[in-house]
């Protein structure tokens, strides 16, 4: 099975997602899953103003604040301006009279490949296309996961590109960052894309959140609302283009009872998903929350037609995802709205810590940390959908970025930066969940928007019964 049809349809996929790839950039940051319902953390308050006359100088005070020898790299005062193309580069993605936009188009279009595979490749280091944007512009980016505001002294996790394999090989032309955040925008421009699902997918939406906000000519012209503590929309009225994220870690409804258990109703979504019907782009996920066990597990009991259940994790997984898939197929109509699900965001734990990390794994030896089962169960159900359901098979590609978590450069369950007595304890602190930002997130946004400029008919899962 694939999540690419084959012949003529792939390549001119990989055409596209080529060229954008080239222009995109990557960055990160995070903190762990948290044991109760969590809705958002602290959201940071910087000012528009403030980030912008600041923008040319990320935070060197905090990275000179924590100096780690362990981790090799130098604290960079400014963003890396070795060459003057690059310097020049960023002078057009931070000044805030905003350069006259390199056609939106041009970000897009492209090379032509015979054969490639967006998400099998390879990470390769692109100083001039990545980041695509700089923390310090982006006023709303949280505290969990700025991690070079939280004082992480390497810059290079922010320069890979995710090059897929057969896709722009040799003489690819390099392209400029601000590129694909006019890109992105013209994307978005008359839409409404909605993302649906865990903290991971909050850490999505931030990042496509930045990369719009840094590409629009008059930032006064945007704005954040926070709606409810779980339900916040990101909008650029210039382009009547909004962004917005609901917070639903099961997919399927988590309800507090009066006496306070909490039961997971695997037939029933919250109704607030009735919102995000008639959306332009719903992208879903669901995963870490079904893994956690003992005390950090989120509910009390299971449930069915209101009654108590009982079952295996995984056939409720299964069962929750089934009620996902039919109220996916009888309410999104599929000529208005393109539905996707991003796959599992690996974790790197145990024998495969974060911690200290400071490049992609590159020999291949990757410990896969999701239970396979789960992740067969996620593909089966999008297979027997009507809906056509574009898979973001991100996974793999996240499981070679081991560099790319906050691990220490995050905050602490009060929202606050950790100390630096807590930075010492990375086996109780590190957040190897979550990912720095920018970071890993902004190449799933250029995936995404890659593929959405694809007929959903060319990208979905090939169907098991049809
Ligand atoms: C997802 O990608 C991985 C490799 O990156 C591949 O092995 C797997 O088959 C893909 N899954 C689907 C459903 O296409
Ligand atoms: C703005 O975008 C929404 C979709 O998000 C669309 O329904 C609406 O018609 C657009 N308004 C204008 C004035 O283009
Ligand atoms: C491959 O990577 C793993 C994990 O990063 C490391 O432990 C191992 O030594 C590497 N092997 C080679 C041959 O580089």
């Amino acid at each position: 099975m694939d999540s690419l049809p084959s012949g003529k349809s792939r390549w001119t996929l990989c055409s596209l997602l080529c060229l954008c790839l080239l222009s995109a950039g990557l960055l990160l940051c995070s903190r762990p899953s948290f044991p109760a319902p969590r809705p958002w953390e602290h959201f940071s308050r910087v000012q528009v103003q403030q980030a912008a006359t600041s923008s040319s100088s990320p935070h060197p005070s905090a990275a000179a604040a924590y100096h780690d020898h362990r981790l090799a790299v130098p604290p960079a005062p400014a963003p890396d301006t070795s060459s003057s193309d690059l310097a020049e580069e960023e002078e057009m993605a931070t000044g805030s009279a905003p350069a006259p936009a390199p056609g939106p188009a041009s970000a897009w279009d492209g090379e032509e490949e015979e054969k490639c595979e967006a998400w099998d490749g390879e990470w390769v280091q692109d100083p001039a296309g990545y980041p695509l944007y700089e923390a310090a512009e982006c006023p709303f980016l949280s505290d969990q996961v700025t991690c070079r505001r939280n004082g992480r002294p390497d810059s290079g996790y922010e320069q890979w590109r995710w090059q897929p394999n057969g896709c722009g090989r040799g003489g690819s032309r390099r392209r400029r960052r601000f590129d694909a955040g006019v890109a992105a925008l013209e994307q978005c421009r008359g839409r409404r894309l909605v993302f649906v699902g865990d903290s991971l997918n909050r850490n999505m939406w931030e990042s496509l959140a930045c990369i719009l906000y840094t590409a629009v000519p008059d930032r006064s012209r945007t704005r954040i609302d926070d709606v409810s503590s779980e339900y916040r929309i990101f909008r650029a009225m210039d382009y009547n283009c909004s962004v917005e994220f609901f917070w639903n870690p099961f997919l399927v409804k988590l309800e507090t009872k009066q006496d306070r258990t909490r039961a997971l109703k695997l037939d029933q979504l919250p109704a607030m998903l009735q919102q995000v019907i008639g959306a332009d782009v719903l992208v879903f996920n669901t995963g870490h929350w079904w893994t956690h066990t003992g005390k950090l597990r989120a509910w009390d009991h299971l449930e069915r037609n209101g009654v108590h259940v009982k079952m295996d994790g995984e056939e409720a997984f299964n069962r929750a995802l089934r009620t996902w898939a039919r109220w996916v197929d009888h309410n999104v109509d599929p000529t208005r709205t393109r539905v996707f699900f991003r796959s599992v965001s690996p974790e790197h734990k145990s024998s495969n810590w974060c911690y200290s990390q400071t490049s992609p794994i590159t020999n291949g030896t990757v410990v896969p940390w999701f239970p396979k089962s789960l992740i067969s169960i996620v593909e089966t159900n999008i297979q027997s959908m009507s809906t056509h359901v574009t898979y973001l098979n991100i996974t793999h590609l996240s499981e070679l970025r081991i560099d790319a978590h906050p691990s220490v450069y995050t905050t602490n369950r009060e929202g606050k930066p950790l100390t630096m007595e807590q930075r010492h304890q990375p086996i109780i602190y590190a957040d190897c969940s979550h990912w720095c930002l920018p970071g890993l997130p902004d190449t799933w946004n250029v995936l995404l928007l890659a593929s959405l400029m694809r007929s959903p008919a060319d990208v979905h899962l090939v169907r098991k019964d049809k």
